[in-house]
């Protein structure tokens, strides 16, 4: 009889005392050192493993699934799922899981961050004071956008959005948004009466405009150009979804230009290689990708994936299965 345990790969170093109720399931392979394997590794790596936990970074596709004929599930710690092709998932009967809900706070909380530290120019003001430049009080110095009563603007409605939108009740702010589906009454009530528009409505009316949006092909570079060229130019942007949404090359532009007042950015096209303009711009605020970065959220979010993981070793159905057609086969 083979009691032997199956085995998991851990493809990126995460809370050992979380990981650790693992053992009684499988044989784990862990990355203490948090290296990013290549695709050659990542493949070599999952040979005869039952599944594996991991981030965005990991990518799941057509080609590398066709080389595991022993992969069960993969299971990501973060909601967005961008790196798994799941039709793929679903023809090489692979199970694939994210970890929604756990985050949507956090992530909320950080884009408030963002879009104050942008329209009131937090990072621009702290690094004039670093380097020694402040040399008295100003009446115009770092004057920058008010929140309270000004229009929040939301391109993504999901449960990110609607926790954005909430926060928005202690401003005194209008909340607009767009989604690809119009929220219920109640749903519309409870994000702070949070009000349907189309996009282009969207872009002209926000004073502060923020991307909510899970990336999607059709998502791709949905702010560029001419989307930026519609907003306010007093307007501010932030991006706490996934790089690719926004066209970068044409944000820095706008940026320059004072198309837009500035923009709070924790997610970039080819991160974490930015572009290097990025750096000369004054009214940007940048993070690296840290949104749903508290230590309680972050722990959460590997929970979710160990219990999705222990599910499918179990026989059971994980409880945030994404490509539920798999279950007909
Ligand atoms: C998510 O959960 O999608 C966050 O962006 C972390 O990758």
């Amino acid at each position: 009889m083979n009691t032997s345990k199956p085995k998991l790969l851990v493809a990126r170093a995460m809370f050992p005392e979380e990981l650790f109720r693992l053992n009684a399931y499988f044989e784990l392979e862990l990355n203490p050192d948090d290296r990013i394997f290549s695709p050659e590794e990542l493949c070599d790596r999952l040979q005869g493993k039952f599944g594996m936990i991991c981030t965005s970074s990991a990518k799941i596709s057509a080609d590398l699934l066709s080389k595991l004929p022993e992969l069960k599930i993969v299971s990501t710690i973060a909601v967005g799922y961008d790196n798994f092709d799941l039709q793929a998932c679903t023809s090489h009967q692979v199970m694939a899981t994210n970890a929604p809900d756990v985050l949507n706070e956090t992530t909320a909380d950080f884009a408030w961050a963002l879009m104050m530290a942008t329209a009131r120019r937090v990072t621009e003001a702290e690094h004039f004071l670093r380097v020694g430049e402040w040399k008295k009080w100003g009446v115009d110095l770092f004057v920058g956008a008010d929140i309270h009563g000004s229009r929040l603007g939301i391109l993504g409605m999901g449960r990110i959005g609607q926790a954005i939108a909430r926060r928005a009740s202690g401003f005194g702010m209008e909340v607009i948004y767009h989604n690809r589906s119009q929220l219920s009454p109640a749903q519309e009530s409870a994000a702070h009466h949070a009000r349907y528009v189309d996009k282009e409505t969207l872009l002209r009316e926000a004073d502060h405009l923020i991307l909510a949006l899970p990336y999607s092909p059709e998502a791709h570079h949905i702010i560029g150009e001419a989307e930026l060229a519609k907003m306010k130019p007093s307007a501010t942007l932030v991006n706490i979804a996934r790089g690719g949404i926004v066209d970068d090359t044409a944000l820095i532009r706008a940026l320059r230009e004072g198309k837009i007042a500035g923009a709070g950015l924790d997610v970039f096209e080819n991160e974490p290689r930015l572009h290097p303009d990025f750096l000369g711009l004054k009214n940007v605020v940048l993070t690296p990708h840290i949104a749903s970065a508290s230590e309680r959220t972050r722990r959460a979010m590997v929970n979710r994936a160990i219990k999705n993981v222990i599910a499918a070793v179990r026989g059971e159905v994980p409880p945030d299965l994404l490509n539920r057609d798999i279950l007909g086969h």
